[in-house]
């Protein structure tokens, strides 16, 4: 009962045989998908803290240094995508090659990506949705739309600029709206995601669109003094003990590791495997190609956010539209937040969709219990895990800061990527006759960059992100010892 056995490519070749999804998917179906779940929160919400809290205009800079990192990660995820068209996103690829207690770590790190990640947008989708409600003469109070720091922050915030209109200190708080959203995309997943799936070519073409109207039409408001100077001088500051370094070059790569959130999604791509028509090609293809499309995106519209409004003044919670109201130009509010309202919801929806096909996958591989992989009798979705994640998002999102969650989300993915790359190599030592329609360039330099990269931010994410992550990933293995390798179907093969 090896901790390093791996599951054999016959094992998965006989999964996918048992497909019975249709194959219906492009390879420019598949990239809509990959853009669909990567634009999202990242771009239009997290920019705001990254650029006023550590970068200033120097945030195109920390786009380009994490699009580097994804992008090593992306030609190697291709390759195994090639070699292995099965769900389960990276999971599956470490469990074929790498050895059992890898996969399970990859898996345990991807539940931060995926519910971290939908948690975060849920967070972010409140942001929007408020600003909406705002736009037709509805408020929010302060409690009921963030978590309790935020509000305390908040309430202060407006304090300080309203001494004649004081606000008491919230004793409580809650985010309902981030709470509801992701019980509506619950029930959405529960039924089933066949309408879901058209809505989200529809809503894909929106959110591109809007981003390309913010790009051009911003592009006219540039004030190239906004972008002076372009890394502000390094600040530190202490809170709660904690160092807080802002700015220089290091705050560029502590923004580098939020901003790499909105580059998270493009590996959603590989859960969609079954559902391509040629997924031994097109899926690397959409893999490489959604997440180039988006990079060229952010830069420019990092570029154009920060040349519209000083850093300094960004709205953290909704930026991309708070630059248009800043400069006058109210009629676009309106389309931007009504368009990332509807562009967040697809995101969410792809994120958790993932998370529960990837705990079906687990599960069908024994490493979860059967609680993950019971399918609905009528919609024949796994419903009770997709109510479980609903229900740990729809908590986290309503009492925890964005920026708490978004790391959390960056710090799983980042060591997932990593390990990803370390996988590809391996099984080119290991498996040099597999046949790969899609090979990695350069796979050992490629793969070696890949490790470094997303090891080198990992490094820049804040202190007590990394404490909160070396629990999580103590537990994980604490599971894996006490459930995973007890009950995984190897044990059988064996
Ligand atoms: N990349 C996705 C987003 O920014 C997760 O929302």
């Amino acid at each position: 009962m090896s901790i390093w056995r791996v599951k054999p490519v016959s094992a998965f070749e006989a999964d996918m045989k048992k497909n019975d999804l249709k194959r219906v998917l492009t390879k420019w179906g598949l990239t809509s998908l990959g853009i669909g779940a990567i634009i999202g929160g990242g771009i239009f919400t997290l920019t705001g803290i990254a650029a006023h809290d550590y970068a200033g205009p120097a945030l195109a800079l920390s786009f380009v240094i994490a699009g580097i990192g994804c992008l090593f990660a992306s030609l190697c995820y291709a390759e195994f995508t090639s070699v292995l068209p099965v769900e389960g996103s990276a999971y599956a690829y470490a469990y074929g090659t790498v050895g059992e207690i890898f996969a399970w770590f990859i898996g345990w790190n991807l539940i931060l990506e995926y519910m971290m990640g939908a948690t975060t947008v849920a967070v972010a989708w409140s942001g929007y949705f408020v600003k909406l409600l705002h736009l037709f003469g509805i408020d929010f109070p302060i409690w009921l739309c963030n978590d309790y720091a935020t509000a305390v922050a908040k309430v202060a915030e407006h304090n300080a600029e309203n001494p004649s209109n004081l606000i008491a200190e919230p004793s409580f708080a809650f985010n309902l709206p981030a709470f509801l959203i992701t019980w509506v995309v619950t029930y959405i997943l529960v039924k089933g995601i066949k309408e879901a799936a058209k809505t989200n070519n529809i809503i894909v073409i929106i959110k591109v669109a809007v981003v390309l109207f913010v790009i051009i039409c911003g592009a006219f408001y540039i004030e190239p003094a906004n972008w002076d100077p372009f890394i502000p001088t390094e600040t530190t500051t202490l809170i709660d003990g904690v160092e807080k370094v802002s700015f220089g070059f290091g705050g560029v790569l502590t923004a580098a590791t939020i901003v790499f959130f909105a580059y998270i999604g493009f590996d959603a791509v590989s859960t969609q495997a079954g559902e391509a028509i040629n997924p031994k090609k097109d899926v690397p293809f959409a893999i490489v190609a959604s997440l180039l499309i988006c990079t060229v995106l952010y830069i420019l519209v990092s570029l154009v956010l920060t040349g519209m409004v000083k850093y300094d003044q960004l709205d953290k919670a909704a930026p991309v539209a708070s630059a248009f109201s800043e400069n006058g130009i109210t009629w676009a509010v309106f389309i931007i937040t009504l368009a990332a309202t509807a562009g967040l919801t697809s995101v969410m929806l792809v994120m958790m969709l993932g998370q529960t096909r990837i705990f079906l996958g687990m599960a069908k591989d024994g490493l979860l219990p059967n609680f993950f992989k019971t399918l609905h009798p009528i919609f024949k979705t796994p419903h009770k895990s997709t109510i479980l994640v609903g229900l740990i998002i729809s908590v986290t999102a309503a009492l925890t800061p964005i920026n708490k969650v978004s790391e959390m989300c960056s710090m799983g993915t980042l060591l997932a990527f990593a390990m990803v790359c370390v996988a590809v190599m391996i099984l080119r030592v290991k498996k040099p006759e597999l046949e790969r329609p899609y090979k990695t360039p350069f796979v050992y330099v490629v793969g070696t960059l890949g490790v470094a990269f997303n090891l080198f931010l990992m490094y820049f994410v804040r202190p007590e992100t990394w404490i909160a992550f070396i629990i999580w990933g103590t537990v994980g293995i604490l599971v894996y010892f006490a459930y995973g390798k007890r009950k995984s179907n190897l044990n059988q093969i064996e």
